[in-house]
């Protein structure tokens, strides 16, 4: 029998402590932390180590941020229309990327006070369904989807690119109708992809542009996490060995073909520029935190968690630090504004095979990443079904191998059929700015926790709590200023979707509205 259905009302409105009273209304009603640690046939399997965490968050975060975005983030974009979208960092990418790292450890050290204290599979989600109250905790669970499923869509089709270099590479040369997705070919401002409109076969007047390497890794991904958690955990960990020597490659070659000119002018856009290289090249962050939603898998979590989280977080900072350092030392940074930076510049400085190693390390190293978002994001949908904000259906756990099938099974065809036709571009910002809301808002929870309940045991406990949560959830803020106005219009527009769905079902079938 789980938790929640031993513990009676008494205890249950115990913890539901003294708060304004627009706090106690069912809206904003806190799920007592007791209830958020399952039992049982509706528990989870704890299998992975804090070597696991570890390997699992430099799975999540060293992907298509650093192999891609980085060099978006250098040069700046410029439209189809050739209106400037961003400007870039130049050499003071550096800049950025530990800008990003103190925002990000701020964060993280609220994540790990929260994943140690909450171990359970719904990370931020169910945090704030334990401080925040069930409307916040929904509107955070809804919005990790644009961090999980949609930054999922922008690795996979980066990796698609990546995939139709390395055929190039060995001869293999695949129309580019069936590598190129619709809406890539529509936002696109190179005439060679744009003209694909008219040139792609056409189905009832529609052209036929679809990425399908982008479909097949996703496909393939979700028939690994199908197996279980700790057979895609040793999966993960090979994959992790493959992009940490692809960058000492880079790293190593590169530094043989450093050129100081190419460190001047060093903030060609002077702060803006070092802003608005943050905003995308954040996306290289993302997934720190996906490994709290390990939590319920994970044996001594309180311990593993904070370790797994931290360690893997500064590792993954000096990595881009140095990487970026390295990568702007090669090319005039204006010319970095392509798919595939490292292995272009690799080639640019004459080492063509190493370009292409670094290609397939790429390629490896989003699948890494591929694979822990994916593992993610159904383990956020069980939670939400499990506390009925979702249909049960979503709840259901394999009878053997313990795991959410049914939302593993959903995440990978609404990912694969996404990346089929979509942009990675599009979703970078989509992504971010979601994410970083989540984040705010693990900061701001932290806060309201120690308020509400400062005698819970707290196995990990944020140093000087006020001033870092504080910061974290205004740096994230001021992150999600440097990103564009449409991503700001279509975040609104998706919190809005949302709210809807919530209304339409989670209030009347929400676990907690139903036991009070
Ligand atoms: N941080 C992950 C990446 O860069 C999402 O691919």
């Amino acid at each position: 029998m789980c938790a929640a259905r031993r513990i009676g009302p008494a205890f249950r409105d115990a913890h539901l402590l003294p708060l304004p009273a627009a706090f106690v209304t069912p809206l904003f009603a806190r799920k007592p932390i007791a209830d958020l640690i399952p039992e049982g046939e509706h528990s989870l399997k704890r299998v992975l180590t804090a070597g696991d965490l570890v390997m699992l968050a430099i799975g999540a975060v060293i992907g298509a941020g650093i192999f891609g975005a980085i060099g978006t983030a250098a040069a700046g974009q410029v439209g189809p229309d050739g209106v400037v979208i961003r400007m870039g960092a130049g050499p003071a990418l550096v800049f950025s990327f530990l800008l990003l790292g103190g925002a990000c450890a701020l964060c993280a050290m609220c994540y790990a006070e929260l994943a140690a204290m909450i171990p359970q599979a719904g990370s931020a989600y169910a945090y704030a369904y334990a401080t925040l109250g069930e409307l916040v905790a929904w509107i955070i669970g809804w919005d990790l989807i644009l961090e999980y499923a949609v930054g999922n869509v922008a690795v996979a089709i980066s990796w698609g690119d990546y995939f139709t270099t390395l055929l190039r590479g060995v001869g293999v040369v695949l129309p580019p109708w069936l590598t190129t997705g619709y809406r890539t070919a529509l936002l696109s401002a190179n005439p060679d992809v744009h003209g694909l409109l008219a040139t792609a076969p056409q189905v009832f007047g529609w052209p036929v542009l679809v990425n399908v390497p982008a479909f097949g890794i996703v496909a393939l991904v979700t028939w690994v996490l199908l197996r279980g958690a700790k057979e895609s955990a040793r999966v993960n960990n090979i994959m992790v060995a493959v992009k940490l020597v692809a960058l000492a490659l880079f790293i190593g070659f590169g530094l043989t073909h450093l050129n100081g000119a190419n460190y001047t002018p060093f903030a060609p856009n002077g702060f803006a520029g070092i802003h608005q290289g943050a905003a995308i090249v954040f996306f290289a962050y993302i997934g720190f935190d996906a490994i709290s939603t390990a939590a319920e898998e994970t044996t001594n979590p309180n311990r593993n968690l904070p370790i797994g989280i931290l360690v893997g977080l500064g590792v993954c900072t000096l990595i881009y630090v140095v990487v970026g350092a390295v990568l702007t030392g090669m090319v005039p940074y204006a010319q970095l504004g392509v798919a595939d930076p490292l292995a272009f510049a690799l080639e640019a400085a004459g080492f063509k095979a190493v370009g292409l190693i670094v290609a397939l390390g790429a390629a490896v190293s989003m699948t890494a990443v591929l694979l822990v978002f994916q593992y993610g994001q159904p383990r956020i949908f069980f939670s939400m079904a499990r506390d009925g904000l979702l249909p049960k259906w979503a709840a259901r756990l394999h009878p053997k191998t313990r795991i959410p099938w049914a939302t593993t099974l959903l995440t990978g065809v609404l990912v694969a059929a996404w990346s089929l036709i979509g942009d990675a571009a599009e979703t970078y910002d989509l992504t971010n700015i979601g994410t970083l809301f989540a984040f705010a808002l693990v900061c701001i929870g932290v806060l309201v926790l120690r308020v509400v309940e400062p005698d819970r045991p707290r196995p990990f406990r944020v140093p000087w709590v006020w001033p870092v949560a504080l910061l974290g959830a205004a740096s994230c803020a001021f992150i999600m200023a440097g990103l564009p106005a449409q991503a700001w219009s279509r975040f609104g527009a998706w919190l809005g979707i949302g709210l809807l769905i919530y209304v339409a079902y989670g209030v009347r079938h929400s676990r907690l509205r139903a036991s009070r």
